[in-house]
């Protein structure tokens, strides 16, 4: 795909529902003894992913024309004997999190996923259930496929997320669900806490004091519920960053979800020079939401370190394009995570930045970037099938001299299928 280079950025933008919380309530289902409606689900592959398997698994999925309907039968999960197989797609979040849920939930599973899911890191969420007295083994290598035969109740533990992984702490949260006792979890910075906000919403017993999370099982998820889900905040953000690259540009991106564990982009932005701020604000069903308005200015050089990262690690390429425009440094650095999403996003954006012809270098545990790029080549960007990086390297040919080609764009879709019409909606040229 070509992409021209753009002069201004402008318009306002409404997002489908946020991917991290659409997983956790599709994937909630399978706990909860009742029935759940769903407003601006993600209409993204990885969550369609999550609905295919809690389908598979027994729950009655109905979709109406702006609502999905989930509806747990007699047993929310029919008990397979013989392993059933759940192909978790390109999905980290439904892998991870579904382990948790099937942990305490009987019958026989086998979770697979395709090539870059596989080479993901699973032992993070083994281990810890294992010690809740989950029966989990995963290969050797510490990757998918994981086996699970489900255990009716689950031991209460007490844990260190060492790598801040949401992921990880929702999964022991929702295997929490089936232990007798308090599960805890203590975390070095705190990362989103979508899961603790649903389950407070939904009647558990969990409370939260700096960065230790406690839940007291067990509790059985019962009622029947409807829930409006924000537009997604990580999809917002490369609206955000182009509007920051021109200066003159402004953006207004609606009923976003303004959960701060996930706003630090905008944080960032802010220290850069970009005008970022906040109208409409409200809370909704237990988490924050409104609008952002953007307005593009000189931006200037910045520093991101540890206890930042969490709240934009997703955003860190978006974050990136801002950087090469900077008139100074940026440097990012306690992020090696990044290296482990679905692909090692440290080296490919670097490598592919470097390619566009944007002065900048890997660091063991995130970037540097020089800043006052000019982009006079028009060169293919190769975003290894990474939606991120594609919609990264995207918002970059925007701000080239004469476009850029972008391989494989339609890798998007993973979470955000309508994202070129959009860009294509707000680019004047
Ligand atoms: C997610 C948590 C983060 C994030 C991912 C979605 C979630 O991953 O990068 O895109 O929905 O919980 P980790 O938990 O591995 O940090």
């Amino acid at each position: 795909m070509f992409l021209e280079p753009a002069r201004q950025i402008a318009g306002s933008l409404r997002f489908p529902g946020d991917k991290s919380i659409s997983h956790r309530l599709v994937l909630i289902s399978l706990l909860l003894d009742g029935s759940l409606e769903l407003i601006n689900l993600s209409d993204c592959v990885d969550v369609a992913t999550s609905l295919k398997l809690v389908e598979k698994l027994g729950i009655a999925v109905r979709r109406d024309n702006n609502a999905v309907r989930l509806k747990s039968r007699q047993q929310a999960i029919t008990e397979f004997s013989t392993p059933v197989e759940l192909d978790c797609g390109n999905s980290g979040t439904t892998a991870r999190l579904l382990a948790g849920v099937l942990a305490g939930q009987p019958g026989s599973y086998l979770l697979t996923g395709d090539a870059s899911l596989s080479r993901r890191p699973m032992l993070r969420v083994v281990e810890p259930l294992r010690q809740m007295g989950a029966k989990i083994e995963c290969a050797d290598a510490g990757t998918l496929p994981i086996r699970i035969n489900g255990q009716p109740t689950l031991t209460p533990a007490a844990f260190f997320n060492r790598h801040s992984s949401a992921q990880v702490k929702s999964a022991l949260l929702l295997a929490g669900l089936r232990a007798t006792g308090s599960t805890v979890i203590e975390e070095p910075f705190s990362s989103r806490d979508h899961t603790e906000r649903l389950l407070s919403f939904l009647g558990a017993d969990i409370s939260q004091a700096e960065n230790r999370i406690s839940l007291n099982g067990p509790f059985r998820l019962a009622g029947a519920f409807s829930f409006t889900i924000p537009g997604d905040v990580s999809s917002a953000a490369f609206f955000a960053v182009a509007a920051a690259t021109f200066p003159g540009s402004r953006i207004e991106l609606k009923n976003i979800l303004l959960n701060p564990g996930r706003t630090g982009f905008f944080n960032v932005l802010k220290r850069m020079g970009t005008g970022v701020s906040f109208n409409e604000q409200n809370d909704r069903q237990n988490e924050p939401v409104g609008t952002a308005v953007i307005t593009g200015g000189t931006l200037h050089g910045v520093e991101i370190v540890a206890a930042e990262i969490p709240s934009l690690i997703d955003e860190l390429p978006a974050l990136a394009v801002a950087m090469a425009f900077a008139n100074g440094p940026s440097q990012v650095t306690g992020a090696s995570e990044l290296r482990r999403k679905e692909t090692d996003r440290i080296s490919n954006l670097i490598s592919q930045l470097q390619k566009a012809g944007v002065k900048c270098q890997e660091l063991p545990d995130g970037f540097r970037i020089e800043g006052n790029s000019r982009l006079t080549e028009v060169i293919a960007m190769e975003p290894a099938d990474d939606h991120r990086l594609a919609m990264a390297f995207a918002i970059l040919a925007c701000r080239s001299e004469k476009g850029l080609f972008i391989k494989n764009p339609d890798c998007v879709k993973i979470s955000f299928p309508d994202f070129f019409n959009c860009l294509q909606n707000c680019v004047s040229s």
